[in-house]
């Protein structure tokens, strides 16, 4: 048999190559269209009752939460309080293993009222980051924590990898900073206050490392948690502080986005773009000046 020429060879391997990627960039377009139509869906239709956003039948409706149980020795658990508030209910297996990103897709949808185009491109971009199929494969939230690929340095409620890798733990001290800040009523957060929140730990997590940056990605990742505390928990303290204490729904809890359609990417883009460009650090040259700080060098001009 003779090898196939180089020409047909080289043609193949182009269009093979232009339509995955063709493929990936299809599934994105896709979904945005769905999420335009979602957000439109939402504007024109009335939203669930108050008491009436988890749909009958789920875990949750009606406020009724199935029990709370702490993580035992051995649970897989992770940098994201709403996983592990969903494993600790036992709304996902509460070992936290074995998750199929599918199912995963469903039921953060039923408990949180994230729309369908959300849930679906979250998981679908984890699973691509960690190698695996979105339709086919399953994950132990651990998993999610490998380090720049979802989890990041600066986060709000966790001490960074390089002081602690185990990044399910709780840093209590850094929730009741984020608790304490809110200048909303009743104390509530505000977009402008986890701006604030957020730039400080930049800040910090650049003093503990010096070329600490963020990807693009990683800085939308960040505000979009914090724009999560805005929209999903509507800010509001008394809720937030057994979420995020605890990991834990307080009793009778429900999404504070009623839509049918649920919480849109379009829509939520609006938060995240308020809180991610009202991180005053990020352009007044302090994250700069942290840095610098690091190698003894911002004393210079106090010299
Ligand atoms: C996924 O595959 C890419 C390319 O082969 C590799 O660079 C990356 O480290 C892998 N990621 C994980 C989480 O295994
Ligand atoms: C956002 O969530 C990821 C995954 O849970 C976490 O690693 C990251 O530190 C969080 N970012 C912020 C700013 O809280
Ligand atoms: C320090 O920051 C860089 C850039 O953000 C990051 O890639 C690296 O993992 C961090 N180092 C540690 C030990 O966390
Ligand atoms: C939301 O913002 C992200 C990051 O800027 C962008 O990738 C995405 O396309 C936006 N989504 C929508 C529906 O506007």
């Amino acid at each position: 048999m003779s090898d196939p020429p180089f020409a047909l060879v080289a043609t193949k391997r182009l269009l093979v190559g232009l339509l995955s990627f063709l493929g990936g960039q299809l599934v994105n377009i896709l979904v945005f269209l769905v999420d335009l139509v979602l957000f439109i869906v939402n504007l024109a239709i009335p939203d669930r009752r108050i008491g009436h956003v988890v749909p009958h039948g789920h875990p949750g409706a009606g406020g009724k939460w199935p029990a709370f149980v702490p993580p035992k020795q051995g649970d897989s658990r992770c940098s994201c309080p709403a996983l592990n508030a969903m494993a600790n209910h036992g709304i996902l297996p509460h070992s936290g293993r074995n998750i199929k990103f599918k199912e995963l897709s469903a039921v953060v949808r039923q408990t949180y009222n994230f729309a369908p185009t959300f849930c679906f491109f979250v998981p679908n971009y984890a699973a691509n980051m960690l190698n695996r199929s979105y339709w086919t494969d399953s994950f132990d939230l651990a998993d999610i924590d490998a380090h720049n690929c979802i989890e990041h340095d600066g986060s709000l409620v966790r001490v960074d990898a390089i002081e602690d890798p185990d990044q399910s733990k709780i840093a209590i001290p850094l929730v009741e900073r984020v608790l304490r800040a809110g200048s909303g009523p009743n104390g509530d957060l505000t977009p402008a206050d986890l701006s604030r929140l957020l730039g400080q730990r930049r800040v910090e997590a650049k003093k503990a490392n010096g070329t600490f940056s963020l990807a693009f990605i990683h800085r939308f990742f960040g505000s979009s948690n914090a724009s999560t505390l805005l929209t999903i928990f509507g800010g509001r303290l008394q809720d937030l502080r057994t979420f995020l204490t605890e990991e834990r729904f307080p009793e009778t809890w429900e999404p504070r986005i009623r839509h049918q359609m649920g919480l849109t990417m379009m829509e939520f883009n609006n938060t995240v773009l308020k809180v991610e460009l009202g991180i005053r650090e990020e352009v007044d040259g302090t994250l700069q000046a942290a840095g610098q700080e690091r190698y003894g060098l911002g004393s210079k001009k106090a010299d």
